[in-house]
């Protein structure tokens, strides 16, 4: 298993490589599969804004389309070395393939890190499971239905 300040180094190498021409704030992450490799990406940003992507996007796209599914950890760092977390919509794109115990390294700057579970920075997470849920409860109203 890759050391948690090893993943921390690899989001650092990787903000390096962020196109960050509008917020100048550069973002790296370093995804650590179930197998021990290491995917990593940056924020590539865009002239029109909502285009953006964000670095752990770019590290959860690289590790999938090498058919990784299962994930042990995500570091996080940004060039201001300010404990930055997963936003709100990079929290929910992990949850499609990471369980609520997947630990996310935030880089606090120097050895210094901040780690949370994925279930504490996203409790309650919509899920594959909440729709075959509600599927299943729309089956049974059809079923439980009389008119019909
Ligand atoms: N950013 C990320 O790359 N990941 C996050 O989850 C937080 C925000 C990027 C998007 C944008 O390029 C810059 O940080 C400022 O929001
Ligand atoms: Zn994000």
């Amino acid at each position: 298993m890759t050391d948690e300040h090893n993943l921390v180094g690899r989001a650092r190498e990787a903000l390096e490589d962020a196109h960050v021409p509008y917020s100048e704030y550069r973002v790296g992450a370093a995804l650590e599969t179930a197998d021990g490799s290491v995917y990593v990406g940056c924020n590539i940003e865009n002239a029109n804004y909502s285009n953006s992507l964000h670095a752990e996007e770019v590290a959860i796209a690289e590790a999938v389309k090498e058919g990784h599914r299962a994930f042990e950890r995500v570091a996080v760092s940004s060039g201001a070395r300010d404990g930055v977390t997963p936003c709100g919509m990079c929290r929910q794109t992990l949850a499609e393939f990471a369980d609520p115990g997947l630990e996310v390294v935030c880089d606090e700057g120097g050895n210094e890190t901040s780690t949370y579970t994925l279930g504490e920075l996203l409790p309650n997470a919509i899920s594959t499971e909440t729709l075959s849920d509600a599927e299943a409860r729309r089956a049974g109203d059809r079923d439980g239905d009389d008119d019909a």
